[in-house]
């Protein structure tokens, strides 16, 4: 069976740019775990179901393990190694911790991506606003109200 024929494609991830030689089959979330050895963003369902693989493509939340790799070529990626700047976590991040929402934490990089989508968007959202934006975040741990609650007070920390 013949092969897909490669092709380059090039990022900027956490402000870094960065090229790899893919088949154009691969999706992007195997690119930037495979490839660029970013292992943050998990596989957990593949499917599109279950948020583990979040991560935000030109400002937006994407599920990408159903994102084609050369669909996001030229694309602003965020993933969860590029929140903390000098150090010092972001505040969902830190809100995570002391709120103790965090378990297993398969799903954790995904939700905390959810919540600083959303933050980017709307800097004061209601409860009902946080648990929409992170609907298609599955947890099986926590029960999601820790982690609802660490989002707002990560909205009550930068404002
Ligand atoms: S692994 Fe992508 S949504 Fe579940
Ligand atoms: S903390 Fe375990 S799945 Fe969410």
């Amino acid at each position: 069976m013949a092969t897909a024929q490669k092709r380059v494609v090039h990022y900027t991830v956490n402000g870094r740019p960065y090229e790899a030689y893919i088949e154009p089959n691969r999706t992007l979330l195997e690119v930037v775990r495979d490839e660029l050895r970013l292992t943050g963003a998990k596989e957990g369902c593949g499917t599109g179901d279950c948020g583990a693989c979040s991560m935000i493509v030109n400002g937006r939340l994407v599920t990408s393990c159903l994102m084609l790799a050369p669909q996001a070529d030229g694309a602003e990626i965020t993933t969860i190694e590029g929140l903390a700047q000098d150090s010092r976590l972001h505040p969902v991040q830190q809100a995570f911790i002391e709120k103790g929402a965090v378990q297993c934490g398969f799903c954790i990089p995904g939700m905390i991506l959810a919540g600083k989508a959303l933050l980017d968007r709307n800097p004061h959202p209601t409860e009902r606003e946080i648990r929409e934006a992170i609907a298609g975040n599955l947890c099986r741990c926590t029960g999601y109200t820790k982690m609802v609650e660490a989002i707002a007070a990560a909205a009550e920390a930068t404002t």
